[in-house]
């Protein structure tokens, strides 16, 4: 039989040794080998490893030229209150026109919280144990009502995911949400090289593949045709947040309108850190370009700087993975073309693996190479950046790991407090500790209220007024 063009281009790029077991298997896994190489651009993989693999190669990062980005303070830090609120109605007429779309990152795997099944799939609400899928979808149902227009969903899931979200969504009947709204889309996997650039074989019959980062979002739209749809539907907005963080106001009218004013291509939104070393990304400047450093790649004197001007932190904006895309931004970047696309991270991992006889082979030490991009390595291509100041307690309480910082716990007790704060805030009387953590269990579902405004317009509505309590949920 003649040998396939798609082996015969692996041994041409040196890769050849993919295909070592191929003969020894059965016909249905060397379709799925065959299936797994077509995905591999080996020319990506030869300039990734010139580049990021090559001994001397520059690990870290080029601080030359550095400075902390600048960003609109909100009116209660010295903002500009009058452009605060002209951003809140421009958001507000974009949403009434259907230009504007949310989007999930929900391709990621839950290893850190210790959760098996797609991590949206997640219980998070304090009272009836919602999932972090169920949260976002409600906000999006809520907020097509209160602007008079559905909005079209997108979520991106992984090979690993795909077919687990889409049941659950099934099962769960969309939660109220028209399904022919809701877009899944998966998101492109890489292989994993050795040290010396070979694609490491995960078994004799797969490669060891792994998603692409949240970068590859960029590409999976382009690819899944979902920029196409966003087009006839005059959508150019996308509103992009994680999967983790049930607080986050996926749609919220005074960035939209941010974005919108300052002509913006991509928009992000900042909270002060809350100390030095917290584990988030720094919005920066360098050549007049925006970027955001990892708090991995950004040397601790940096991270600790004082500002002698302020008494702050320096680097003070902290990324809380809220962005906004314009559409034919991202068609630009996914189309990519010289000097125009993401760069790849590399991370060193201990990679299950085949040895030369195809025994498997467990390492205890990184034995090769995942490469992924990030979805903020965009900034620097997007014309007119805006970042805009938010508060933490609005916006952003991931669930990342299982105890801590960042887990259930501490994600459960921050939507305690913000439901505290909007009742508190209209009138009604909450116990509360000195945290504003009230001694028991409330929820507010997203179909009552979703941010400050729809939650003072509906309890406004509300007669009699319920007895606050341990247990007390409000919902549409
Ligand atoms: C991320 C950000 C960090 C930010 C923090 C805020 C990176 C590298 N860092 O950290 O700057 O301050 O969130 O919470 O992103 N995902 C995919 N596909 C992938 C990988 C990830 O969809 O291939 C999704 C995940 O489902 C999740 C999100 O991206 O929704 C974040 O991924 P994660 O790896 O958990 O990022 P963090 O390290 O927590």
């Amino acid at each position: 039989m003649a040998k396939s063009p798609l082996i015969e281009s692996f041994e041409r790029a040196g890769q050849g040794h993919v295909f070592a077991f191929f003969d020894q298997l059965a016909p249905a896994d060397q379709q799925r080998l065959l299936a797994d190489a077509a995905e591999i651009d080996l020319a990506e993989i030869e300039q990734l490893t010139r580049t990021l693999l090559a001994k001397g190669a520059a690990t870290g990062i080029n601080l030359d030229g550095l400075a902390p980005a600048p960003y609109e303070p909100r009116p209660e830090h010295g903002g500009d209150a009058p452009a605060w609120a002209s951003a809140k109605i421009a958001g507000e007429t974009a949403l009434r026109a259907g230009r504007v779309a949310a989007f999930t990152v929900a391709g990621g795997q839950g290893t850190r919280l210790g959760y098996d099944g797609p991590k949206g799939t997640y219980p998070v609400t304090p009272v009836k144990k919602k999932t972090l899928f169920q949260v976002f979808a409600e906000k999006i149902l809520a907020a097509g009502v209160r602007y008079g227009k559905p909005l079209h969903w997108f979520i991106m899931t992984s090979h690993a995911n795909h077919a687990a979200t889409e049941a659950f969504f099934t099962e769960h009947a969309f939660f109220g949400l028209d399904r022919g709204r809701v877009h899944f889309f998966r998101q492109g996997r890489m292989p994993a090289v050795d040290l010396n650039g070979k694609i490491l074989l995960e078994t004799k019959a797969s490669i060891a593949m792994s998603p692409d980062g949240h970068g590859g979002s960029l590409r999976a739209l382009d690819r899944s045709g979902a920029l196409d749809l966003m087009a006839k539907e005059g959508i150019d907005i996308l509103s992009y947040f994680q999967v983790d963080n049930p607080l986050v106001r996926g749609i919220d009218p005074t960035f939209v309108g941010w974005h919108v004013l300052g002509g913006s291509e991509m928009s992000s939104k900042m909270v002060a850190k809350a100390y030095a070393g917290e584990k988030v990304g720094h919005f920066c400047t360098q050549n007049g370009q925006t970027l955001v450093i990892e708090y991995s790649d950004l040397p601790k004197e940096y991270q600790e700087e004082i500002d002698p001007a302020t008494g702050k932190l320096r680097y003070l904006a902290g990324s809380i993975a809220i962005h906004i895309l314009d559409t034919h931004f991202i068609r630009r970047m996914a189309a990519g073309g010289e000097g125009v696309a993401l760069p790849f991270h590399r991370a060193d991992k201990k990679i299950p693996t085949v040895d030369a006889a195809g025994n498997p082979v467990k390492p205890d030490k990184p034995n090769g190479v995942k490469f992924e991009m990030f979805v903020f390595d965009a900034l620097p291509f997007a014309k007119n950046p805006v970042i805009i100041e938010t508060r933490r307690e609005d916006d952003f309480s991931p669930v990342k790991n299982a105890e801590g910082l960042d887990s259930p716990k501490t994600c459960r007790d921050d939507q305690i407090r913000q439901f505290v704060r909007w009742l508190k805030a209209n009138g009604a009387s909450v116990p509360a500790d000195a945290t504003g953590l009230a001694p028991f269990a409330i929820e507010v579902s997203p179909t009552f209220g979703y941010d400050e405004d729809s939650f003072a317009d509906a309890w406004k509505k509300l007669s009699p007024k319920p007895e606050i309590k341990d247990g007390l949920y409000l919902s549409a």
